[in-house]
């Protein structure tokens, strides 16, 4: 396909643009979905966007790298920031508009609230990464309103993620349908992200492990090994494999992220891991049995 044949992708970067551009597409009766990103796009991003039009006439995909959810130390300059390219492949893929605010529209100098969501941020990532979730849930609390979308797309990827905008829409009454979208994968079960580019070619060859790591340790949970010796054997693998350090790896319940010790398969329960490798840090989650 060349793409000379998509129309260049029209942005806004204030919120007001955002609402004038909605308002007019929900008063000819369209939907709207939104797809919130970080930018960097790649085609597990891409799979949102094309999630989010088969349940919306008009898709909205935001970009914006959101400072309060990086710590002091973690890769908030280092982020990867390509504009125009991540325009070019929203375009590819028909998506209607791109939301690109600036920090300063985001976060006046007087901004002062804070959208802090409890329990299902308190364990995994939420535990390695103080602040983190309470960022991720103020930006996207902002993004529904500025946005006010019909539907928002998020991924499995990050999956406590996903359970914990469920529960900040359900407990905050906000009137948004959320909907997870399956985690898009390398050829040799790597889930794609933005922050694989930190891996060298050689680490880039180990990344794919934790992917089968977490698949053999959830086929064992699920003919009902316990959870904690999978995980520790794992882990294990890991290690040797040249992961420098687990974060976690941990089998927990699917909707309210509680520790399980035996499966029990009256309940959805997935394997989660966040691990270093390089520079990088790679987070991936797995259903125990069918999904
Ligand atoms: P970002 O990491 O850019 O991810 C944007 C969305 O893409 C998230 O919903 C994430 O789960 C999804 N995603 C990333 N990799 C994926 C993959 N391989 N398969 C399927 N979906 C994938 O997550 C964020 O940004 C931010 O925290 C954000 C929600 C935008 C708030 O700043």
């Amino acid at each position: 396909m060349v793409d000379s044949v998509f129309a260049p992708l029209p942005i806004v970067r204030t919120a007001a643009d955002l609402r004038a551009k909605v308002r007019r597409w929900r008063a000819e009766g369209e939907r709207v979905a939104l797809v919130p990103t970080m930018g960097a796009l790649h085609d597990g991003h891409l799979s949102l966007i094309e999630a989010a039009r088969r349940e919306a006439e008009r898709v909205v995909a935001s970009v914006f790298v959101n400072p309060t959810q990086f710590a002091p130390h973690e890769d908030f300059s280092a982020y990867p920031r390509q504009e125009a390219e991540d325009a070019r492949l929203l375009a590819r893929v028909e998506c209607d508009l791109l939301y690109a605010p600036t920090v300063q529209e985001m976060y006046p100098v007087d901004f002062a609230t804070i959208v802090s969501v409890g329990e299902v941020t308190e364990t995994l990532c939420g535990a390695k990464r103080p602040g983190h979730f309470d960022g991720v849930a103020t930006v996207v609390a902002k993004l529904f309103n500025q946005a006010l979308p019909d539907v928002a797309v998020f991924g499995e990827k990050d999956w406590q993620q996903l359970t914990m905008i469920r529960r900040m829409v359900r407990d905050l009454d906000m009137p948004v349908r959320i909907l997870g979208v399956p985690t898009f994968r390398e050829a040799d079960g790597l889930a794609m992200s933005s922050r694989n580019r930190y891996l060298t070619p050689e680490e880039r060859r180990i990344a794919g492990k934790l992917n089968k790591a977490l698949a053999g340790a959830a086929a064992y949970v699920a003919r009902g090994a316990p959870a904690e010796a999978a995980s520790e054997a794992a882990a294990q693998a890991l290690r040797e494999a040249g992961f420098a350090k687990i974060d976690y790896l941990e089998v927990r319940d699917a909707e309210n992220l509680a520790p399980v010790k035996v499966w029990d398969p009256a309940r959805p329960a997935r394997i989660f891991a966040a691990a270093h490798l390089g520079k990088a840090r790679l987070i991936d989650n797995l259903p125990i049995g069918s999904p």
